[in-house]
């Protein structure tokens, strides 16, 4: 029997199996306890206007896109964990979520979906990143350049060492410049946390726009 050519490559995320779980769990207790699960959404919406056109990609339960939501932006999420996705919908049934991956994310897919094709700024945060398919962080990268509306721009966050899941992979920030420059994007900025702290070892917070 021939192999499908048509799915997207296994994610790290996917890959990982059994070990990933922890995070839904973890967000839903943090979220059941009250806890502040927002800081990546509060700079996310100092980025844009009232009233933006925001995707969360790799969005899991849906935490950061929920609280931009609530922010009063118009927000739709893109999973394509099955079961994050369905974790989502049922802690925030009013956030619409596009089970897709991203290297196969297109306007095109957006606009069957029902969705807006292009955006004001284009979330993915939480170690998305670094945990994508082998290979793939050009591919995914002019995706995501690729559902920009004029003047839009990308958040991405990523630990840069250590922190995140043992199964992510280890991306420099030299590496991610040259890819990001490689996919026609630009460093707006590059800190060291979602509270602005400068550039370190730890982890990596861009803001990336078309060059
Ligand atoms: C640690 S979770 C973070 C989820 C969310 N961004 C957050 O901060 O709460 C990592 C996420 O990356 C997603 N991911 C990995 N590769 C992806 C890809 N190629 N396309 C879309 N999402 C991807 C996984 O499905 C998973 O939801």
């Amino acid at each position: 029997m021939s192999e499908r050519t048509d799915l997207p490559p296994p994610t790290r995320w996917a890959q990982a199996g059994e070990r990933n779980v922890g995070y839904g769990r973890k967000f839903a207790a943090l979220v059941a306890e009250g806890a502040d699960v927002d800081g990546e959404a509060r700079l996310a919406d100092v980025l844009v206007r009232r009233g933006a056109a925001i995707l969360d990609v790799g969005s899991g339960m849906g935490r950061v896109a929920a609280a931009l939501s609530a922010r009063g932006h118009h927000v739709i999420a893109v999973e394509p964990d099955a079961d994050l996705a369905a974790q989502s919908r049922t802690t925030y049934p009013d956030l619409p979520v596009v089970e897709a991956d991203a290297f196969a994310l297109t306007p095109d897919l957006l606009a069957a979906a029902g969705r807006p094709a292009a955006y004001d700024l284009v979330v993915c945060v939480g170690n998305v990143l670094v945990l994508l398919a082998e290979d793939t962080e050009r591919a995914v990268l002019t995706r995501l350049a690729a559902l920009l509306a004029p003047g839009g721009r990308i958040l991405a966050g990523f630990h840069v060492a250590g922190g995140g899941p043992d199964f992510a992979r280890h991306y420099p920030p030299t590496e991610f410049v040259a890819d990001a420059e490689a996919c026609g994007l630009r460093v707006d900025l590059h800190a060291g946390s979602y509270e602005l702290h400068p550039p370190g070892d730890e982890y990596a917070v861009w803001v990336l726009s078309a060059s």
